[in-house]
């Protein structure tokens, strides 16, 4: 199995960084996961502009055009399954421990591809416990130091749930790894984007379709109150798709069953990719 290292390809046992990667000692760095279906990369652009954007929030531009991603990426890919690349660019090798940026900085690039596993909870639904969301501020921006989302989905682990619903001054904001959708009165609601959130791609892509087919919709803040009442809820990422949950902290979501307005965009959000090929 070969990865990319930095300009070249190699085994992925071979491939090693230093442990003064800054990467390693400060969590210093930002990632992209990118699906891909049968060797098409699904929205590579906007993955690109989002990593431009977190890039740009670490103070670590880089030069390469979207051309020249999907060049690095090419050679990772296979064309007869769905797979996601695993993207990190880290601010790199530095001679000793310091907080501040180092005089020269050269980025360490790793991209890997693996094989996407259907999420059994996409199509049976999930549970999910709402949990007070103890990252920092800059959600939007998708570091790889992911301690604060770790620790919040083991937490929804630990109580048999298979995600976390994160909730600030008393608003719901977005799963530990997801974003957050909910039917109220009939209409699709998820939070807007704000430094609060990851600006998923998924995300997109569930409010062009719910545009381009009359589903009613709107981004808006959502009270934790105002979730407890939903008829539906879904957590969407490019990983798992639209996943319905239909137990939220141990009581039924709806009618516990994967809803009516769940089902439909799925089947759209399914049509679209088949349309891409
Ligand atoms: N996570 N919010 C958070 C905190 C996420 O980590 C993710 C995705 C999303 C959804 O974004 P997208 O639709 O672009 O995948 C929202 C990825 C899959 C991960 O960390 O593995």
């Amino acid at each position: 199995e070969q990865v990319y290292l930095s300009g070249a390809y190699l085994p992925l046992a071979d491939a090693k960084v230093s442990v003064l990667d800054r990467g390693f000692l400060f969590g210093d760095g930002v990632y992209e996961v990118i699906p891909a279906y049968y060797g098409r990369l699904f929205r590579l652009e906007d993955h690109i502009t989002r990593l431009n954007n977190s890039l740009n929030g670490i103070r670590l531009p880089l030069p390469h055009s979207v051309a020249d991603w999907e060049a690095i990426f090419r050679p990772l890919l296979a064309d007869d399954r769905d797979q996601y690349i695993y993207l990190q660019v880290t601010r790199g090798y530095a001679p000793k421990r310091d907080h501040g940026f180092p005089e020269q900085v050269v980025p360490t690039i790793f991209a890997m591809c693996s094989d996407i596993a259907p999420f059994a909870g996409r199509v049976n639904g999930i549970k999910a416990v709402t949990l007070d969301d103890t990252r920092w501020q800059l959600c939007n921006i998708k570091a790889i130091t992911l301690l604060g989302n770790i620790l919040l989905r083991q937490e929804a682990l630990d109580q048999g749930c298979a995600e976390a619903i994160l909730v600030r001054n008393g608003y719901v904001v977005e799963g530990a790894a997801s974003n957050l959708f909910a039917v109220l009165d009939g209409e699709l609601i998820t939070p807007p984007k704000s430094h609060e959130i990851l600006p998923g791609i998924t995300r997109d892509v569930i409010l062009e379709l719910a545009a381009a087919h009359n589903i009613p919709y709107q981004e808006d803040i959502i009270a934790l109150e105002a979730l407890h009442n939903a008829s539906e809820i879904w957590v969407a990422s490019s990983t798992r798709e639209i996943v319905p949950v239909i137990e939220l902290d141990g009581q039924q979501v709806g009618d516990g069953k994967p809803g009516p307005v769940w089902k439909r965009m799925d089947d759209l959000l399914q049509a679209y990719k088949t349309s891409l090929s």
